[in-house]
């Protein structure tokens, strides 16, 4: 059977999660911290572009998950503002990595409410056959813009 889109968005949450964490083991060994960080776009940067396109438009819909959704945006927009600013610093110094943990810190914080409060009012507001049409949807997205 197919994950629905809430197991869809906590696979790749978890895989995220994976990588970042192992970025931080990686403290001494700073040659494998572009690879790494390459990796950790490439699972970031499409999820985010297909949760804009597909799921937070119909969360913004409804009054009952306006809120949330606005304030998932912006945290969108957060993490992608430190990234810019990852990929302009230097990857060997140490500021890069407290840079790079700020971001860590601030998607962990932003998943933990997606996973709850954005989840829950998901499930209130969309019908199951709207969310089976946007988990079809996420997959295609995302698939589009990782090219
Ligand atoms: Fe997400
Ligand atoms: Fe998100």
């Amino acid at each position: 059977m197919a994950m629905d889109l809430f197991g869809l968005l906590k696979r790749d949450h978890k895989e995220l999660q994976d990588l970042m964490d192992e970025m931080m083991k990686r403290t001494g060994r700073d040659a494998q911290r572009a690879d790494l960080f390459r990796q950790i776009q490439a699972e970031l940067l499409p999820h985010m572009a297909a949760e804009e396109l597909v799921l937070y438009p119909e969360l913004l819909k409804h009054s009952e998950s306006e809120m949330i959704a606005l304030e998932g945006i912006e945290e969108h927009k957060l993490a992608e503002s430190v990234r810019v600013q990852l990929v302009e610093e230097t990857i060997t110094s140490n500021r890069w990595l407290a840079m790079f943990k700020v971001m860590k810190e601030s998607i962990e914080h932003h998943v933990e409410e997606e996973e709850g409060e954005l989840f829950d009012k998901a499930k209130q507001v969309l019908s199951d056959s709207l969310l089976k049409e946007l988990a079809s949807r996420f997959e295609a997205e995302k698939k589009k813009a990782a090219g």
